[in-house]
């Protein structure tokens, strides 16, 4: 799906079943996530998140953070437990439009809408932790790699990326894209992988270092998927 496409499909479902898209649970299509419940979930995840780096004895920065992908802010408005400032970006507008409206945090949190793909909105070395799931994986392998080294650029010396991608499919018959549903007319759902190899070489050559990679099952039964924490060299 080329650039265009994507935004589209995204504002689509944005209006049309905005939480499945989003969290695609079973007996959760057609409106029947509980907000409240939904919430719920993305506070479970970066306290998951913040567990996992702290057993490693990672630490992060409590400045700013980045939430890529932010949805309805689900992940962005836990994040305000740990970070002064949080901000979260997203390429359809219906999201932020929503993540705005369900704001708790008042000015600590900020929505920006960004249909492109570059993060060319925001400095260089302005946060010192950006946080990405379930995003990368609905984009073109080319889109999933400039983003990566704008993260990169994004973080401040010392940063912290939090950033989860599939791998490759599980079973044989997928191709490097898998359809997983069709919904609501021309939107569909998209998952698209690449190697771990291919993006911890990204990682090193955009001034990255590993901090550690873990297989996980975030894309579903049909995909791998890896999340990689990286520091931004000093
Ligand atoms: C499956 S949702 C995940 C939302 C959020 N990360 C969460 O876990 O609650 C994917 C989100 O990525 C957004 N998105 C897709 N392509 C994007 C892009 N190129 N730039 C920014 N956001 C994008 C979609 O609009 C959607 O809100």
């Amino acid at each position: 799906m080329d650039f265009d496409r994507l935004l589209r499909n995204w504002q689509n479902l944005a209006t049309t079943d905005p939480l499945w898209a989003i969290l695609s649970d079973e007996g959760k299509q057609g409106g029947r996530w509980n907000l409240d419940e939904f919430f719920r979930s993305g506070e479970g995840f970066i306290n998951y998140i913040g567990e996992a780096l702290h057993q490693r004895r990672i630490d992060v920065a409590r400045g700013s953070a980045l939430d890529f992908g932010c949805g309805y802010g689900r992940l962005t408005q836990a994040l305000t437990r740990h970070f002064a400032k949080v901000v979260g970006v997203d390429a359809a507008e219906a999201m932020v439009l929503a993540a705005r409206k369900h704001n708790r945090f008042g000015e600590r949190v900020a929505y920006v809408y960004n249909p492109v793909p570059d993060l060319a909105v925001f400095p260089s070395a302005s946060f010192d932790f950006v946080l990405t799931v379930l995003v990368l994986q609905h984009m073109r392998a080319d889109f999933q790699q400039g983003y990566l080294r704008e993260f990169l650029r994004v973080l401040r010396p010392g940063g912290v990326l939090f950033v989860q991608i599939p791998t490759v499919p599980t079973t044989p018959v997928l191709d490097s894209i898998s359809r997983v549903d069709e919904v609501a007319g021309e939107a569909c759902i998209e998952i698209h992988g690449q190697s771990q190899a291919s993006v911890e070489a990204l990682f090193l050559a955009a001034g990255g270092e590993l901090l550690y990679a873990e297989a996980d099952t975030w894309a579903g039964v049909e995909w791998g998927s890896m999340h990689y924490c990286v520091l931004r060299q000093p």
